[in-house]
C-alpha cells in the first residue's frame, strides 16, 4: 500500500456518511471507498458474531483495492466486533468510532470533578458497555447515563427529516428520563444519529454539549495516516499527478437500494454522489479464498 491507496469506510447503512464528510474536509486529497450494508440493516439488534462476520465479508471483499486504513464508521460495529475483525487482518489498520467519541466527551466536560456523560445509542452498543470502559479509562468518576434509542436508524434510513412529528417525539421521549438526569454532555453514540444534532440540541438546551464522534474520528485518522508516511497530499504526488489529485474521489458500495443510498447521501455527506455499485450480500458469502478463513473476493 502507497498514500495513493484509499482509505475504507464502512457502516450498515447512511450513517458512516456522517464521517466520510468530516474526513474529505480534512483530508480532501484522499479517495474512499465507502461500504453501506443498508440489506442487512440495521446492526444494533444483532449479535457480535453476526455484525463481525458481515464486517469481515466487508472488509474481504475491498481487500482488493488496497486500502491503507479502515474506520468502522458504525458504533454498534466497533462496539462488538472491533477486536476480532482486528485480529481476522493483522497486517491492516483498522479503527472504530467509540475511543474518538469517548475521548471527545472527556475533552467536553472539561475540568468538572464528576461530569454527568448522557448516551444514546442502539441497543447493541449500550449492552456491550464499550462506552462505560473507554470513557471510566479515561475520567474513572464520570457518571454515566445510557439510553438504547433503537427507532432512530430506521427513521433515519426511512428519510425522515428532523422536523417530522414521530422523529420529534421518538427524540422527546428518548431524552425525558435522560434529562432528568441533569446530564453535562451528550453523546450520539450512533453515526447515523448527527443527522438530527440541530433538533437534538435544541431539546436538550444550550448548557448541554452534544458531541458526535465524526470529527474526532477523522482527526484520530489523519494522526494515524501521518504518523505512518500514508498522507495523500498534492505535494507528496509524483510529477504531473499532482494536477489531479486536489479532490480526492468518493466511491460508494451499497448492498441493497442503491438508488435510495444516492438519494439520500446528501444530507449526510453534504455533496451529491455518484451512482454506488451493488453488491449482492450472495457476493460477500461463499467459499473462502483468504488465508484466515475468510473469503477474497475480487470487485469489479
Ligand atoms: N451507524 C450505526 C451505529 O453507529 C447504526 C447501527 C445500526 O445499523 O443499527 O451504531
Amino acid at each position: 500500500m502507497s498514500p495513493a491507496s484509499p482509505i475504507v469506510v464502512l457502516d450498515s447503512g447512511l450513517g458512516g456518511l456522517t464521517v466520510v464528510r468530516e474526513l474529505r474536509n480534512s483530508l480532501p486529497h484522499e479517495d474512499i471507498l465507502y461500504f453501506g450494508d443498508t440489506a442487512r440493516l440495521p446492526y444494533g439488534s444483532k449479535t457480535a458474531l453476526t455484525v463481525g462476520g458481515f464486517v469481515k465479508q466487508i472488509i474481504n471483499y475491498l481487500l482488493p483495492f488496497d486500502p491503507k486504513h479502515v474506520v468502522i464508521a458504525c458504533n454498534t460495529a466497533t462496539a462488538l466486533a472491533l477486536p476480532q475483525v482486528r485480529s481476522a487482518f493483522p497486517g491492516l489498520s483498522i479503527s472504530g468510532v467509540v475511543e474518538p467519541g469517548a475521548k471527545a466527551a472527556i475533552v467536553a466536560a472539561g475540568a468538572k470533578q464528576v461530569p454527568t456523560i448522557g448516551i444514546i445509542a442502539t441497543e447493541a452498543t449500550v449492552k456491550s458497555k464499550a462506552y462505560e470502559r473507554a470513557i471510566h479509562r479515561r475520567r474513572n468518576h464520570a457518571r454515566i447515563v445510557l439510553r438504547p434509542t433503537p427507532l432512530l436508524v430506521p427513521m433515519i434510513e426511512e428519510g425522515r427529516h428532523p422536523g417530522d412529528p414521530l422523529v420529534r417525539l421518538a427524540i422527546e421521549q428518548y431524552l425525558k428520563s435522560m434529562l432528568q438526569h441533569g446530564i453535562d454532555v451528550l453523546v450520539l453514540g450512533c453515526t447515523h444519529y448527527p443527522v438530527f444534532k440541530d433538533v437534538i440540541q435544541k431539546m436538550v438546551g444550550g448548557s448541554v454539549v452534544v458531541i458526535d464522534s465524526a470529527r474526532q474520528c477523522a482527526d484520530d485518522i489523519a494522526a494515524r495516516l501521518k504518523g505512518a508516511n500514508l498522507l495523500r497530499s498534492a505535494e507528496s504526488a509524483p510529477g504531473d499527478a499532482r494536477d489531479v489529485i486536489n479532490q480526492g474521489t468518493l466511491r460508494c458500495f451499497v448492498t441493497d437500494d442503491p438508488d435510495r443510498f444516492q438519494r439520500l447521501a446528501p444530507r449526510f455527506v453534504g455533496v451529491e454522489i455518484a451512482p454506488p455499485t451493488w453488491v449482492s450480500p450472495d457476493e460477500l458469502y461463499g467459499p473462502t479464498r483468504g488465508g484466515d478463513g475468510w473469503r477474497l473476493n475480487v470487485p469489479a
